[in-house]
């Protein structure tokens, strides 16, 4: 598939996904959409062992396309919806770390992608909000959902019905953005954390990644005891035994991802 809204790059092992529909800053219709879940299902291979998503410095995702959603039926707008959701578990769910680079707006299905990523990294120039009650919808992309469960629900209803924007400070203080960096600075740092990630061994990585996002949705005593499943599983990859051995010899492991 040839990208018209959307660039990926790959360095070594990791993936650099800028997404690029500068005339509305980078809002989400079906054509940038179909492609980011080209990328993720099709395009990138196992080897990838960490990704970055970005857009442009002035926005990461303004949002769905609202001129797109202005002529959707009730039951098109569902459509649309459920389209976006799947596509954003496909990422969430993709086998290795992806981490958001939000250099500017993160707003609506902006906010609820950069939710769907592992690890969200800010600029100071960053903006974050859910602002569809200003629109008459709500938030149609997991944002009910996700925001809840990574802010807590507090202060997600504030930013849900207030549909306030918040700047990168505050989403850093609410636990939204796990870093904020000045704008030259978040792509070398996003950078440094991809690479970090890429060296350790990726399907442990990948194990880790699993028993969190899947944990979540169980009760405690299961989440733990799946966690022990997926602990016997990363005992059965070569890397364990050069890691293990690593240390032991005192020396760099070099995983493989067997
Ligand atoms: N959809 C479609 N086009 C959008 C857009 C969006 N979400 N956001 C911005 N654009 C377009 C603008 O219409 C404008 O296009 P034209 O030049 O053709 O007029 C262009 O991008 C530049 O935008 P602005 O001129 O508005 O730029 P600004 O700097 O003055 O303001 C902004 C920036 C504050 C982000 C403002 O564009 C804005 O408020 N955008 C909408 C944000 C929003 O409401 N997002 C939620 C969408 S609903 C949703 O996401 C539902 C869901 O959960 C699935």
């Amino acid at each position: 598939m040839e990208y018209q809204n959307l660039t990926c790059e790959i360095q070594e092992n990791i993936a650099i996904i800028t997404l690029q529909r500068p005339k509305a800053l980078n809002a989400l219709n079906q054509a940038i959409l179909t492609e980011l879940n080209h990328v993720f299902s099709e395009h990138l291979s196992r080897e990838i062992r960490c990704v970055v998503l970005t857009g442009s410095e002035k926005a990461f995702v303004a949002g769905a396309d609202i001129k797109e959603m202005d002529s959707m039926t009730p039951i098109q707008s569902r459509y649309f919806a459920r389209s976006g959701q799947l596509i954003f578990q496909t990422i969430e769910n993709f086998h290795a770390p992806v981490i958001a680079a939000v250099n500017g707006y993160a707003l609506g299905g902006g906010c609820e992608l950069a939710l769907a990523c592992d690890i969200r990294l800010a600029s100071q120039k960053a903006k974050f909000g859910q602002p569809e009650v200003n629109l008459g919808i709500i938030p149609g992309f997991g944002g009910t959902q996700r925001l809840t469960r990574t802010v807590g629900p507090g202060k997600a209803r504030e930013l849900i019905y207030t549909g306030n924007t918040i700047n990168a400070e505050e989403a850093h203080r609410i636990g939204l953005a796990n870093a904020v960096h000045a704008p030259e600075e978040l792509m070398p740092e996003t950078m440094k954390m991809a690479e970090t990630i890429a060296a350790k061994a990726p399907l442990a990585v990948s194990l880790c990644k699993k028993a969190i996002n899947m944990g979540t949705n169980m009760d405690i005593s299961r989440a733990i005891e799946f966690e022990a499943d997926l602990f016997a599983e990363s005992f059965a990859t070569n890397d364990r035994k050069e890691g293990i051995e690593a240390f032991v010899q005192k020396r760099k492991a070099n995983f493989v991802g067997k």
